[in-house]
């Protein structure tokens, strides 16, 4: 079959192609641990579904407005001026989306094109290179350390910036690594894009997932940024909506209505009752902090075991997050991942390795599953690395 070059840098995602693959072998009768999607086996809270079901019900299922219905635009804005110190508070920089996925790509296609490079500090969710590339312009890997808890620089990133620099997507806290991103450093970051003129994209869809007892901090805590600046957030993680797929940026206005124009020729808009779920879902502010701390508590007890019992694997080298959703272990012989997640895979526990991320030499393990699955698939990883 002949492809347009359009599809050239099309990489199909890495993390659903492995979750994929687990779930066809659990279908064939085999007992896979599936540690390796990035969602959380968790119910919708009722309150949300709930809302997405009446919206259903009432009959409110038309053609939404393109870049989101108003009380969703405004839940959003006023749930980030409640978080963030310095948020804009304003619905009409806020364009919905389905998922944080498209609301980036709507985005990352308005601004960047031939001849631009956007700065990517690895390991980084693989969406990321390829939405750059797809839009045309080179993704640019700006390598961070397990020495700095892969916290990126501005030493590092002026080490990759060229005078063709637009962008610079960071996501903290961090899939994979757990990294967090102090509101010095943002602060620094988001200067350091304002004095050379480039964008700054901040996902921040891990930002309430957060086990220190302190928020992670979002780049709208930062007060004197500069207005080149996108916040990408939704309701997929933090509220376990992957399957609603609402996202959204929240941006200058000249940019999301040329964002929400691509999305008028693409999917119209993102769905009507999992807009009204996600309208319930953030702005139902009582329900909604009870239910973020229900699920952060859940959370913070898998991410204890997990990392206790993968502490505890002589081949790997662990790190307790103190955000997000994933355990990030290096292999310590230094051999590449892909292999040993292939093999992992046969023993019965599905992980991501690390080299869509950028990280070959690395495992990735989701702890936002049932804590059985966590501890049955953690105790297969360490037979498999003993014996392999
Ligand atoms: C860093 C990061 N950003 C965005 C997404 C996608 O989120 P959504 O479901 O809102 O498209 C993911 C999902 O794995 C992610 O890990």
């Amino acid at each position: 079959m002949r492809f347009s070059p359009n599809v050239d840098v099309l990489k199909p995602s890495a993390t659903l192609g492995f979750a994929a693959r687990a779930r066809a072998l659990r279908a064939e009768g085999k007992s896979i641990m599936d540690l390796s999607a990035g969602e959380p086996a968790f119910r919708t809270p009722d309150f949300a579904a709930q809302a997405g079901i009446r919206a259903i019900e009432e009959g409110r299922t038309k053609y939404p407005p393109t870049p989101g219905i108003p009380e969703l635009r405004s839940a959003i804005a006023s749930y980030l001026a409640e978080t963030t110190a310095h948020a804009p508070d304003d619905p009409g920089r806020i364009m919905v989306s389905a998922g944080v996925k498209q609301a980036l790509f709507n985005c990352v296609y308005c601004l960047f094109g031939p001849e631009d490079e956007v700065l990517i500090p690895t390991p980084a969710w693989p969406s990321y290179e390829t939405i750059v590339a797809l839009a045309g312009a080179t993704p640019v890997a700006v390598p961070t350390s397990w020495d700095t808890a892969f916290r990126v620089s501005v030493a590092e990133l002026e080490g990759r910036r060229s005078d063709r620099t637009r962008g610079l997507i960071i996501n903290s806290p961090s899939n994979p690594t757990g990294a967090v991103y102090s509101t010095e450093l943002l602060s620094e970051l988001a200067a350091w894009c304002g004095r050379h003129g480039v964008w700054l994209m901040s996902d921040e869809i891990y930002r309430r997932l957060s086990y220190t007892g302190v928020a992670a901090p979002s780049i709208y805590d930062v007060p004197d940024r500069p207005e080149e600046v996108i916040l990408l957030d939704g309701v997929s993680k933090a509220f376990a909506m992957t399957g609603w797929r609402i996202g959204f940026a929240d941006g200058p206005p000249d940019v999301i209505r040329k964002a929400a124009d691509l999305q008028s020729q693409t999917t119209s808009a993102a769905a009507a009752p999992s807009q009204y779920a996600a309208a319930a879902a953030l702005g139902q502010r009582a329900a909604r902090e009870a239910a973020i701390g229900a699920f952060v508590e859940i959370l913070d007890r898998n991410r204890r075991i997990g990392f206790e019992l993968l502490s505890r694997v002589p081949a790997l080298d662990v790190r307790e997050p103190e955000a997000g959703m994933y355990l990030f272990a290096r292999l310590r012989d230094g051999r590449p991942s892909a292999p040993v997640a292939e093999g992992l895979l046969e023993a019965g526990v599905a992980c991501l390795p690390g080299e869509p991320f950028g990280s070959p030499g690395y495992l990735r393990f989701n702890f936002a599953v049932d804590e059985e699955v966590l501890s049955e698939g953690l105790a297969r990883v360490a037979r498999y690395l003993e014996s392999a």
